[in-house]
């Protein structure tokens, strides 16, 4: 076992390096996963493996979330249960750090909480986490804390070489946020709107498609904020990127997110008309559709513009489904506020959606707002605008019965043959379906729709390379409107 070898092996003998357990922990957004993968890369040369618990691992990190209080409080209480499991099992040695946003936002408060940790770091710094480890090994007993933000990029020291991904990975390609919308951290945690470099981007998507990856998601805090530097010299914005993407043999599909309604610019519309490997699923967060909340929000735009966004994304993309995000219970909303966020709910029609009730966040704009909303009725009002979202996901899931889609195969299925991939419209979609499919694009005939997935049968085999989605288009389910 990787973590129980006393002595030295023979590799360690000769000079190898000695092999470690790492178990990571993700919580949050995407931006999350990607930044746990690059930690396992930064520490595999180091000898880190990872594992499957935590009580097997050298190592253990929580990658945090900030963006609501029980977020940061489940990090409070897994730390307890890792220090009890540590004792418990006699590996003192464990190195027990915390990462990401709740490390930037709490890094002393948790050195003072639960001083057996031994690390803590931000998402800007991570990629010092050898030179961390080294100063923590040479002064045992010492506790780091790293949450600056640093001049240089994380990416420029980021090793070239990444674990398998499977066919469906994370690329990110924008970070942070210049928005502050009033309830948010997220631009305290991450920083500021920081875009890497067109060539480096590039390069890291044709490594993971030479690796087997078929669908590349593109991440940033608001990645259509993307100004990055071009090959050319000149800005290109996450359009144009899209584009020059979609040009590597082998990209079968891209998506991205999290995209900010104040940001989703003409070129990045027409790229959904004119790239047929940008599915047609699109995250575009409103928040709510009352126009005074809007405001009192910072989102910086009102519930018509976004509506006519949506309008002009649907004439670019007639089959695009689409999702968001909801904050219900922000202080001083109204019973006439709320019902102006279900109208546009009914207007726009979506796909999935999350909602959340409003969580004061120390250090936001909006945490020092009076007018609380009391808690029972925040409480009905996220039932019922998730009764209604789960209704569009439910209607929309039906409409897909009787259509063929492509669907990417990603993982085995519970039952024995089954496999699980994902529709354009990132549905799952279970099926009976050979090994040979595993990572490519099969057509599903779909014959059953759940609240979650959608289940149906292979029709087509593997799909000829160039045969892409909108070759189902005819198929594909019409828009969730009010009329359904
Ligand atoms: N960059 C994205 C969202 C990032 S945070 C955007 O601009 O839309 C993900 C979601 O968490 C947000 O869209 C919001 O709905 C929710 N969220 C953020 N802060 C919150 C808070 N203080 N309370 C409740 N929900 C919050
Ligand atoms: Fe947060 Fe607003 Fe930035 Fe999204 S755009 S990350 S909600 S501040
Ligand atoms: Fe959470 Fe940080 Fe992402 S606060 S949502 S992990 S950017």
């Amino acid at each position: 076992m990787l973590d129980d070898a006393p002595t030295a092996t023979p590799d360690e003998a000769a000079g190898a390096t000695r092999k470690r357990g790492l178990y990571i922990k993700t919580y949050g957004c995407q931006m999350n996963v990607y930044d746990s993968a690059r930690m396992s890369d930064v520490l595999a040369p180091l000898g880190f493996q990872p594992v499957s618990r935590p009580d097997q691992a050298d190592m253990v990190i929580l990658n945090t979330c900030h963006i609501r209080e029980k977020a940061a409080e489940k990090v409070f209480s897994e730390l307890g249960r890792l220090r009890d499991q540590r004792d418990e099992s006699g590996r003192h040695d464990q190195i027990i750090a915390v990462g990401g946003c709740v490390a930037q936002a709490e890094g002393e408060e948790i050195l003072r909480r639960a001083p057996y940790v031994s690390m803590v770091f931000g998402p800007q710094t991570y990629h010092t986490l050898p030179e961390m480890l080294a100063r923590i090994e040479r002064d045992t007993g010492q506790s780091i804390l790293n949450t600056d933000f640093p001049a240089e990029s994380k990416f420029d020291s980021l090793p070239e070489e990444f674990a398998s991904q499977g066919p469906s990975a994370f690329l990110s390609v924008q970070e942070g946020c210049d928005k502050f919308c009033t309830f948010c951290v997220v631009p305290y945690t991450r920083g500021a709107e920081f875009s890497r470099p067109v060539a480096t981007i590039l390069e890291e998507a044709r490594r993971m498609v030479a690796g087997g990856v078929r669908e590349i998601t593109l991440l940033g805090q608001n990645v259509n904020a993307l100004h990055a530097e071009g090959p050319d010299g000149r800005e290109w914005g996450l359009g144009r990127l899209c584009r020059a993407l979609a040009e590597i043999d082998g990209l079968e599909r891209l998506r991205y997110t999290t995209s900010h309604p104040r940001d989703m610019d003409d070129d990045l519309i027409a790229a959904h008309r004119d790239v047929p490997a940008l599915m047609p699923f699109l995250h575009l967060p409103v928040q709510s559709g009352s126009d005074r909340l809007l405001q009192a929000m910072n989102r910086k735009h009102t519930s018509d513009d976004y509506r006519r966004i949506v309008d002009k994304l649907r004439t670019a993309r007639p089959d695009l489904a689409l999702s968001s995000d909801f904050i219900v219970g922000f202080p001083g909303e109204t019973d006439s506020d709320f019902a102006q966020t279900l109208r546009l709910v009914n207007d726009v029609g979506y796909a999935q959606a999350y909602s959340f009730k409003y969580s004061p966040r120390p250090g936001t704009p909006a945490a020092g707002l009076g007018d609380p909303v009391p808690h029972d009725v925040a409480d009905d009002r996220l039932q019922s605008l998730q009764q209604l979202l789960n209704a569009q996901q439910q209607s929309f899931n039906d409409r897909c019965i009787g259509a063929t889609m492509p669907v990417l195969f990603e993982r085995p299925g519970r039952h024995p043959g089954q496999k699980i991939g994902r529709s354009p419209f990132m549905q799952s979609v279970h099926a009976q379906c050979p090994d040979r499919l595993q990572g490519r694009v099969a057509d599903v005939l779909i014959t059953r729709a759940r609240p979650n997935s959608l289940g149906g049968d292979i029709v087509t085999g593997v799909q000829a390379a160039g045969i892409r989605v909108d070759d189902a288009d005819t198929h594909a389910p019409r828009r969730t409107s009010p009329e359904g």
